[in-house]
């Protein structure tokens, strides 16, 4: 490929990497995309199985509620399963597991899908159909996937909730989606100990109203409070009529809803973000395809959990739409020493590693010779995503675990697009610490307050200017926030929330966040959350929860605090509310370092501003005050 000068550091995919790879050239590629963008979607969504195709691609008539393949019915399980049951597939090993603890666990297309169809049996038993919403609270297991495609093959809607957060917040999405069934794991390994979910779950259920039957999935064997007429045994569910392997497929329309997913956003509560069964298989699909170069003989294996987008796009329905053999590890990378991913790897062949900047950086930090004591000669190809990769990291993951000659492919996107939206593919020249550009067809853009964009490496809010086939749908029982929050600030077009910068090159490069959200460790906490989580104490009146800068979990929590009357702000206080944000919200939003303050800077409408408290603890100028009231 002939190459104009880049500016930056720029890494050339090898000859090799490009003759192998399914897309060669990219900038052809993105010109057939742009010039027929339907054409392009709908040539992916031919790969796979509809029961009757769709009459338009796209529906624009009702903006931004947009449509994808309307008039088709299909069914994304059927896609991940049935489909691959009628060629040698049947027999190739879909998915392979290992516990934190050793445990192994591997199952065929052909078992998956008796095991799927089983799930869904047990579910109807309970009465779950069309439109039910099924939450799913557990580690990272199987059965999460199996539970997860047998709501999808009822068009039953899955709401998982990750496995690391806490009472409050599995009480407040099983309300909100008014869930019928909670499917739970008894408790999950994380780092040799083990979590009591189910306990976490008895208290959550205490507090909500809807759910009327628990699964509990054996996993750990420690004791739990079984409810009686309430809560069952998967494995005594299995066993019983009920457990039979054969299941009816229903056949549905392209946009019935498969999944909410709650994510924190501005201000509020975490809102559940719907996504459906037809565009988002199209987008799942292909985007792992092209971007991850799937191929047929591939051991490919994404670390993220299964509780947020990256586990629903590409631990389980992307790899199994392409038909590749994909593995799942439960516990910490760490664990328990720093080589256990290392040995993993090289255990099990495997050729593409996704993981996210936070991980990357907790394993460099152990050195060299951790990683170099293992054989990776299998990887071919790497990944990231969830924050900002810092190019040190970057160099550190392509030298060190790529041998210098796997291409590192960092994907941005949310749980709102569903799928890869800023990506490289293997045959992109790579700049560390940028996602090169949108993925082909698409139009995204940098702009400044005004919409206008702005001039190559001048900072703007990052925006999507056009549809996409895995957008989200809309905010489970609130459109107009969804409209108010994605398509208001610049009519017509999608608002990201993430500031970013475009080089010379066309690279984008994404700066941060510019709402309420924090990155802690890649995982997507919103400032809402912790404060009303700190407010839930008795001695707290009010508070504020920012982030700063963390060497290695990219940000860290801090949090404000006004005390209430004649409460005394002691260092026991401070550890006391760490640990009640740990309770309510989970672990990974204890706060780092918590500030007992006489007041908080607030607008003249009350509202606390929060980048005035950050540009403080920085020592930064705090830009505009005007509406500063104290
Ligand atoms: C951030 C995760 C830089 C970004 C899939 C986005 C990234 C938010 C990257 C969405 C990346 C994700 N480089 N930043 N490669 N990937 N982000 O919904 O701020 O959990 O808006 O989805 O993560 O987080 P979410």
């Amino acid at each position: 490929m002939a190459q104009k000068k880049m500016s930056g550091e720029v890494f050339l995919p090898s000859k090799e990497v490009i003759e192998k790879a399914h897309v060669k050239n990219w900038d052809e590629l993105n010109k057939r995309a742009q010039e027929d963008y339907e054409g392009f979607w709908a040539a992916e969504a031919e790969k796979l199985h509809w029961f009757k195709k769709w009459d338009k691609v796209l529906d624009e008539s009702n903006k931004p509620f947009y449509k994808w393949f309307v008039g088709g019915t299909t069914n994304i399980a059927y896609n991940c399963l049935d489909v691959h049951l009628t060629t040698w597939r049947r027999n190739k090993l879909a998915l392979f597991w290992e516990g934190e603890n050793g445990d192994f666990k591997s199952y065929s297309y052909y078992y998956l899908h008796k095991y799927v169809c089983r799930f869904a049996n047990i579910l109807k038993s309970m009465g779950v159909g069309k439109g039910d919403r099924v939450t799913i609270y557990m580690g990272r297991v199987p059965e999460l996937a199996f539970a997860m495609l047998a709501c999808a093959r009822l068009g039953a809607i899955h709401s998982v909730v990750f496995g690391g957060f806490s009472v409050e917040a599995l009480h407040e999405r099983l309300e909100d989606s008014k869930s019928k069934v909670l499917i739970v794991s008894d408790g999950s390994y994380v780092r040799g100990k083990v979590v009591d979910l189910k306990g976490i779950a008895d208290e959550a259920l205490a507090r909500a109203a809807t759910v009327e039957h628990v699964v509990v999935v054996k996993r750990t064997g420690h004791a739990v409070n079984m409810e009686p007429g309430r809560d069952y045994w998967y494995h005594e569910l299995c066993a019983l009529p009920m457990g039979n392997m054969g299941c009816e497929v229903e056949q549905l329309d392209a946009e019935t809803p498969l999944f909410l997913l709650y994510t924190s956003g501005t201000t509020g509560k975490p809102k559940a973000i719907l996504h459906t069964h037809g565009g988002y298989m199209v987008g799942t699909y292909a985007s792992l395809k092209y971007v991850f170069d799937i191929r047929e003989e591939d051991r490919y294996w994404c670390a993220a959990d299964p509780g947020w987008i990256t586990g629903h796009s590409y631990i389980v329905y992307g790899p199994l739409l392409t038909g590749v053999t994909s593995f799942m590890y439960e516990g910490a990378p760490t664990h328990p020493y720093p080589n256990r991913w290392w040995q993993l790897i090289e255990k099990y062949g495997i050729n593409i590693l996704y993981t996210a900047p936070t991980a990357i950086r907790g394993l460099m930090k152990y050195g060299d010779a951790w990683p170099q004591r293992h054989d990776l000669s299998s990887l071919r190809l790497l990944g990231t995503v969830g924050e900002p990769i810092n190019p040190e990291a970057w160099k550190w993951y392509h030298r060190v675990i790529g041998r210098g000659k796997c291409p590192i492919m960092d994907t941005w996107w949310q749980t709102e697009t569903g799928m890869f939206m800023i990506t490289p593919m293997p045959c992109v020249p790579l700049k560390p610490g940028s996602g090169t550009r949108p993925f082909p067809g698409l139009i995204m853009d940098v702009v400044n307050e005004d919409g206008e964009t702005v001039k190559p490496n001048e900072e703007g809010f990052l925006i999507i200017k056009r549809p996409w086939p895995a957008m989200m749908r809309t905010i489970y029982n609130d459109p107009e926030r969804y409209v108010n929050q994605y398509w208001s600030r610049y009519p017509g077009y999608y608002l990201t929330g993430d500031s970013a910068r475009r080089d010379e090159d066309g690279y984008y490069w994404i700066i941060g966040r510019v709402d309420d959200v924090i990155k802690v460790s890649g995982y997507r906490l919103g400032t809402a959350e912790i404060e009303s989580a700190l407010v839930s104490h008795t001695s707290v009146a009010e508070a504020a929860a920012i982030g700063l800068p963390h060497e290695l979990k990219g940000n860290a929590i801090h949090c404000f605090v006004i005390l209430k009357e004649g409460v005394e702000g002691t260092p026991q206080l401070a550890d006391d509310l760490r640990k009640h944000v740990g309770h309510e919200v989970g672990p990974i939003a204890k706060p780092e370092h918590i500030d007992f303050v006489k007041s908080l800077p607030k607008t003249r409408s009350g509202k606390i501003m929060r980048r005035v408290l950050k540009a403080k603890a920085l020592g930064i100028d705090p830009g505009n005050l005007s509406t500063l009231e104290e």
